[in-house]
């Protein structure tokens, strides 16, 4: 495994629409462990393709509980993902994100969503998710229309070194 760029503002990738996956060869298989190891050693809780300069619909999370750090971290690989169901409910929360280097923002996502995609060998998955991960979520599968959390943010700013150390994705 090889632990990839991460591509930053203002790299053009990040502002595509980025493509279906059709094919589930080795070269998507060495893609997504890639992510992996990217993500952990950002480290971060998420990643999406176009992050590492490929404009493809794939996402990486690794989330716990947001109430519980004993248990733990759980790993989600989405490929074309698609947000099913949203809550009516919304909150607020400050995010960050590795693309966007040396800021934070606070914006409104969805309390919780069902999300559908498949899985690294094709196979059709359901995920629903509630709280911080389901944010995560949000941020991540965003990133594959070209769309950063700054532009969904009511306030940018840049942190605090005690702000700094909330999550990256
Ligand atoms: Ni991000």
């Amino acid at each position: 495994m090889t632990i990839r760029e991460i591509r930053k503002l203002p790299d053009p990738v990040l502002r595509r629409k980025a493509h279906k996956i059709t094919e589930f060869n080795k070269d998507l298989q060495t893609l997504i462990d890639d992510m992996i190891e990217t993500m952990r050693a950002a480290p971060g809780v998420g990643l999406a393709a176009p992050q590492v300069g490929e404009s493809l619909r794939l996402v990486v999370v690794e989330y716990g509980d947001d109430e519980d750090e004993n248990i733990p971290l759980k790993l989600y690989v989405l490929i074309n993902p698609e947000i099913t169901h949203v809550s009516e409910e919304t909150e607020e929360g400050v995010e960050a994100c590795l693309s966007v280097v040396g800021l934070v923002g606070k914006v409104e996502r969805y309390s919780a969503l069902i999300i559908k995609a498949v899985n690294r060998h094709g196979k059709p998955q359901r995920v629903k998710a509630t709280g911080w991960l389901a944010r995560i979520f949000q941020h991540e599968i965003d990133h594959l229309d070209g769309i950063l959390y700054t532009d969904r943010a009511t306030k940018v700013w840049s942190p605090s070194p005690e702000e700094e150390a909330t999550i990256k994705d």
